[in-house]
């Protein structure tokens, strides 16, 4: 059951799109204020766990942390980083009480999670809010009514699912060949290669660089043949330049954003000067999306969005400041001066509305016009994922997490974020495989990329100012070859896990707790997963680990793949140490459950997706299975497969 209250009003965000009854008092919370911000308590008890809130560092249980909802561009992710790219305000609280709330407001809000040992959750809300709250029989069961308020995830193509390489760095053609041909030699599977701002002139969107590129379309056509797609970058601001038809016809229908003065608001991103797009708008948005015809004529299907938080390097108010950047300037928040964030305005159905009201919602916007554009452009599904979000852009496109770094603590907050970033939505998902920032080690790339074949997005990412990060530049590239085959043997269980999720409003990724909620043991742990229906997941994430210690709430069917064979041995209900060395994969397959896996490939096309062997001791499977591409996907395409 779900019921909302109202606490001041604020511009629609999208989020949920079923109807939801208004309740007559908020249940759980206390609520103080209202105008300036109302303040939400919520007692806790001693064990109860408070999951949810996507995005955020620290564990699988945000208790102890202290989390702000303002999308920020800021690279230095660790524990006490408050606010990323994304505004995610949904928690599920677990104890004698269970319920879910989302407080759902575009503007700043903060969520103190016990983080002092007050023993309650403190919600400030800056501005107004709608507060959902969702009450059921379990943990999974109100998440599920959640996701199915906010409703269905978007559905990328079934290529989308392979393993894709990236770097900021890659310059023309000659570098991007030398990528598909250094994994083609190597022997490693690889389904697409992602542009990043090089290929644009100057960084302008909706441009190549003809010197780099001189017949872009062509080369799109010649990597698709072999089985690598390309995916370019799109940034959300366009640069100023009068003469670019882009520029000229959102500065002439009054498309962009405005300035104090009511004039479009210029503020400093890669290409220098640009205009933000009034993603708020319907019109504005309408007209994005139609830009992306641009890339669908040269034949490309897939997309990432970027510095739409908006990322601002400093603006027409900021611009002398920009030097203090580094200099500990109380206002300067990661890449953008606060108060860059107020000083431009939207229009909404011809109401202005400050910026700063609605900014968690500039990413989620950009994400939907990008996508809806493209349903029109593309016949088929498309790869759409993007840096900031918030709730409802899940039906528009999927999300990377930003700027992360080569570290164990990366790999780790990359498994802990998958359950929430599902409860909010965010079915396809991933991080920058390896680390964005620093220098990988092979030992983390491995374990890394160990644990990225369960993430629906498995990309490795980096910057240009770190090491090369293609598996095939690292020694003992067998290794390599044994992780990577993996993905493609797993993926008719992800694939199918992932559209089943996505199709009946369920998670992919879940806490232990959520399978076994009987299991007191199973509410701590912070280092198992369950994937899809049938899988639990241990990585090691440990640097130097040999193996790990693994608990198992029953008995199960441990699977180990060696890069050749997969073994299936009982393990017993109850803690195990496991070795997994650098190049095996260890799972594990819950009582009566199968697991299908394919006989393999180097590229998703090689895949048969039907020709399957069922691991488990399980009788049956029921697999969801169509072309990849249709946009038609609907429960007509499950078929149940018996052992
Ligand atoms: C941002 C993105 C990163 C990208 C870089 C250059 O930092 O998060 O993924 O490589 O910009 O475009």
């Amino acid at each position: 059951m779900i019921e909302k209250y109202s606490f001041g009003t604020h511009p629609e965000t999208g989020a949920v799109v079923a109807a939801v009854r208004e309740g007559e008092r908020l249940p759980y919370f206390t609520a103080k204020g209202e105008g300036e911000g109302t303040r939400f308590a919520c007692p806790l008890e001693k064990g109860d766990i408070v999951y949810g809130l996507g995005e955020t560092m620290r564990g699988i249980n945000k208790r102890g942390g202290r989390y702000v909802s303002f999308n920020s561009d800021n690279p230095h992710h660790n524990d006490s980083m408050p606010s990323l790219y994304g505004s995610h305000n949904f928690l599920l609280v677990s104890g004698e009480r269970t319920f879910g709330a989302f407080f759902d407001t575009p503007a700043r809000a903060v969520f103190d999670i016990d983080l002092s040992g007050s023993g309650r959750i403190d919600v400030l809300c800056e501005r107004g809010v709608t507060v959902y709250i969702v009450e059921g029989e379990s943990c999974n069961d109100i998440a599920r009514q959640f996701l199915a308020a906010i409703g269905k995830s978007y559905l990328p193509p079934l290529w989308a699912f392979g393993f894709g390489q990236s770097r900021w760095g890659y310059k023309c053609e000659k570098d991007i060949r030398s990528v598909a041909n250094g994994y083609e030699r190597a022997g490693l599977p690889l389904d697409y290669i992602c542009l990043d701002i090089d290929y644009m002139d100057r960084y302008i969107d909706f441009t190549v660089n003809k010197k780099r590129f001189p017949d872009m379309k062509s080369f799109v056509s010649e990597m698709k043949a072999r089985g690598v797609r390309l995916v370019p970058i799109v940034d959300a601001g366009i640069k100023i330049e009068p003469g670019n038809p882009v520029f000229d016809e959102g500065v002439e229908k009054g498309y962009f954003c405005k300035n104090l003065e009511g004039k479009d608001f210029s503020a400093a991103v890669w290409p220098g000067l640009t205009h933000f797009p009034d993603f708020m708008k319907k019109e504005a948005r309408d007209w994005f999306g139609r830009q992306y015809k641009f890339y669908t004529d040269l034949g490309f299907e897939g997309f990432w969005n970027d510095m739409n938080e908006p990322a601002i390097f400093y603006s027409e108010y900021s611009k002398g400041k920009a030097g203090d950047r580094a200099c500990g300037d109380p206002l300067y928040k990661g890449g953008a001066y606060l108060n860059d964030y107020k000083s431009f305005t939207h229009d909404m159905d011809g109401e202005t509305v400050p910026h700063w009201e609605v900014h968690n919602l500039f990413g989620a916007k950009m994400t939907q016009a990008s996508s809806e554009g493209l349903q029109k452009l593309l016949k088929t599904r498309f790869l759409l994922f993007s840096r900031s979000s918030y709730i409802g852009a899940h039906r528009y496109g999927g999300i990377w997490t930003g700027d992360n770094n080569s570290s164990w603590l990366m790999l780790r907050r990359n498994f802990t974020m998958m359950p929430g970033l599902n409860m909010c939505g965010f079915l396809f998902s991933g991080a920058d495989t390896g680390g964005f920032g620093g220098n990988c080690s092979r030992e983390l790339l491995l374990r890394w990329l160990a644990l990225s074949c369960f993430t629906p997005l498995m990309r490795d990412h980096t910057t240009i100012f770190t090491r090369r990060q293609e598996c095939y530049r690292y020694r003992g590239k067998n290794d390599f070859k044994s992780i990577l085959s993996f993905r493609y043997r797993i993926l008719p269980y992800l694939y199918s896990e992932f559209m089943k999720a996505a199709l009946s409003s369920d998670l992919l990724f879940r806490p232990l707790a959520f399978s076994y909620p009987k299991d007191e043991r199973a509410k701590s742990v912070e280092d198992e997963l369950i994937v899809g229906d049938s899988i639990l997941i241990a990585p090691v994430m440990e640097k130097g680990a040999k193996g790990r210690t693994v608990y198992l709430p029953e008995d199960m069917t441990e699977v180990r793949w060696n890069g050749k064979v997969f073994t299936e041995i009982p393990a017993a209900k109850g803690e195990h140490f496991v070795k997994v060395s650098l190049h095996e994969i260890v799972f594990y397959i819950r009582k009566g459950k199968c697991v299908p896996v394919s006989k393999g490939g180097t590229n998703t096309s090689e895949v048969d997706l039907k020709d399957v062997t069922l691991l488990g001791d399980g009788k049956e499977y029921t697999q969801y299975l169509d072309d990849g591409l249709t946009r038609d996907c609907t429960a007509k395409n499950l078929r149940v497969i018996t052992k």
